[in-house]
């Protein structure tokens, strides 16, 4: 499973990225506002910036909801750098946009997907990935985690390219579910990735280790 973070902080991607284990990117404009990055040619450099820590998919979301303005953004956002990934929001016009840059290899990330049919027809279209947003549909007391089991089991059945690209992921429970079912990447903050390497008893064997070890000095 690929891992990418889902942030705009660029200490954290930093951190992140310098584990090794780093494969892509997700930001929106809620985590763009929350750097307080704002305005096109702000956000455009810190895309840019994003890009040059990372060697890998860096998604960056279209703020226009109509299938022309979705492709004008769109086409400013993959000229930034090669491994942009257009963010495009699950709506009809973003059928046609995400069609629309299929058609053209640029690659698309169709996100707010909560339903087994979203996923169907953003794959359908040619999406490169498609976001379930596991942690909010929980939020709701729906099973998030079902949700991408039940897109697994749809995309299992036909050849389309697209990712299962779980995101809204809040917990390192969640990250092990998305593993368990096959998600092809999950997208979490830090604070989830660092949890899985934590376990007590690796804590308490590598202090006695060391103590141990203290022992023949
Ligand atoms: O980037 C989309 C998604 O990961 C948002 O997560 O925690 O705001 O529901 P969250």
């Amino acid at each position: 499973m690929k891992f990418f973070i889902d942030t705009a902080n660029l200490n954290d991607i930093k951190e992140a990225n310098a584990l090794g284990i780093l494969d892509g990117v997700t930001t929106n404009p809620s985590l763009m506002a929350k750097e307080g990055i704002f305005g096109d040619q702000e956000v455009l450099a810190h895309y840019k910036t994003i890009c040059e820590i990372v060697d890998g998919p860096v998604s960056a979301e279209v703020i226009a909801t109509d299938f022309e303005g979705m492709v004008r953004e769109g086409e400013i956002l993959a000229a930034l750098h090669k491994n942009i990934v257009v963010k495009i929001p699950m709506i009809l016009e973003g059928i046609k946009a995400i069609k629309y840059f299929s058609n053209k290899g640029i690659k698309t990330n169709c996100t707010l997907i909560f339903s087994p049919g979203q996923a169907l027809i953003a794959a359908k279209a040619g999406a490169s990935y498609i976001s379930p947003f596991l942690g909010r549909l929980d939020d709701v007391s729906t099973n998030g985690i079902d949700l991408i089991a039940q897109i697994r089991g749809i995309y299992n059945n036909y050849t389309y390219d697209t990712e299962i690209l779980a995101a809204s992921v809040r917990h390192p429970m969640h990250i092990i579910q998305c593993a368990e079912i096959g998600a092809d990447v999950m997208t979490g903050p830090l604070s989830a990735i660092k949890a899985l390497a934590n376990h007590p008893l690796t804590t308490l064997g590598l202090e006695q280790f060391l103590a141990d070890h203290a022992k023949g000095k």
